[in-house]
């Protein structure tokens, strides 16, 4: 017997005029998981997404959140999810627990259980003495975790997440890392983009990384860094004619690399033996190194 997944997306297709944002997008979310969207700037992350909220309607193919097909089912896929959207939403003219407790009235939560969900919600985005606060007086990095407590308050099945640690300060990142994989251990399933490779690989159990509108690959993270870059990666940092040089010499041995800023980074570095050339530090391949070889694009 298989598991439906929370996530089912089976050749998708969202254009915009001649743009085509996703293009035949396959994709399924297993139940449970923490899942990340990985993709350069365009990728079509964001309307994927909103196509699982049901804020853009698919051309073609099937969406699917839990079992619910869209879009004729959006307001019970909706009613299951929590969203946190890239861009700001919040209500300027209402205080930070009146903007929780809207979500809460619209999400139904019994009015007996509201208190205390908004409560949970203050605590999430470390807010509680900021409750009665003004949301426009609110600093950059307050707003984003009242947005994410805001998606949060009603304990959704499904929680999606977009770049949802854009502009917050490490501590408070690291805070919410905790947050998302508390609430996948209570047994909600988490789908995240995000820019930050570093959340991903430590909190997803599985990426896609979107090109185009496409998934080009999809796994765990290590499954990815295996399959993709090799063992190793010897980084040289150095001037930009020694970096060229670099370059060179390791296309020339049919190696692949990748230039970021000041330091040129030489993939499958074990198979170099002690050229004059390869000087520098070894190091292990990450899923940033794999998302470069995939989409040929640096992270900002
Ligand atoms: N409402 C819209 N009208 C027209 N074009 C759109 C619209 N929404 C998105 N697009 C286009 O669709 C493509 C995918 O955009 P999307 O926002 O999904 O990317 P993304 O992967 O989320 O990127 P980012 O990392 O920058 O957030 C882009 O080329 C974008 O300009
Ligand atoms: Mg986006």
């Amino acid at each position: 017997m298989s598991i439906l997944p929370a996530i089912r997306l089976a050749s998708v297709v969202k254009r915009f005029g001649d743009l085509t944002a996703v293009d035949h997008l396959d994709l399924e979310v297993p139940r449970g998981s923490c899942f990340g969207l990985l993709g350069p700037n365009g990728a079509g992350k964001s309307t994927t997404m909103r196509m699982l909220t049901g804020q853009a309607e698919a051309d073609e193919g099937i969406v699917e959140v839990l079992g619910h097909r869209l879009p004729g089912a959006s307001r019970h896929a909706r009613a299951v999810s929590g969203v946190v959207p890239q861009v700001d939403n919040l209500d300027d003219e209402l205080t930070v627990e009146e903007n929780l407790a809207v979500t809460a009235r619209l999400q139904r939560i019994p009015r007996e259980r509201r208190q205390e969900a908004i409560a949970r919600g203050l605590r999430i985005a470390r807010l509680s003495e900021r409750a009665e606060a003004a949301t426009r007086s609110l600093s950059g990095g307050m707003r984003r975790r009242l947005l994410i407590a805001r998606g949060l308050v009603h304990a959704p099945e499904l929680v999606l997440l977009d770049e949802p640690t854009v502009g917050l300060d490490p501590q408070v990142r690291q805070q919410l890392w905790s947050t998302i994989a508390e609430i996948q251990a209570e047994g909600a399933t988490v789908l995240m983009s995000t820019h930050y490779i570093e959340e991903a690989e430590r909190l997803c159990d599985e990426v896609a990384v979107m090109h185009l509108g496409r998934v080009v690959a999809q796994g765990p993270p290590a499954t990815l860094i295996a399959s993709h870059v090799g063992r190793e990666v010897l980084e040289v940092d150095g001037a930009p004619p020694t970096l060229a040089r670099v370059e060179h010499e390791a296309r020339s041995a049919g190696l692949r690399t990748r230039r970021s800023g000041t330091s040129v980074a030489v993939l499958d570095a074990e198979q170099l033996d002690g050229q004059a050339w390869a000087q520098g530090e070894r190091r292990k391949p990450t899923l940033e190194d794999v998302f470069v070889v995939l989409t040929g694009e640096e992270l900002a």
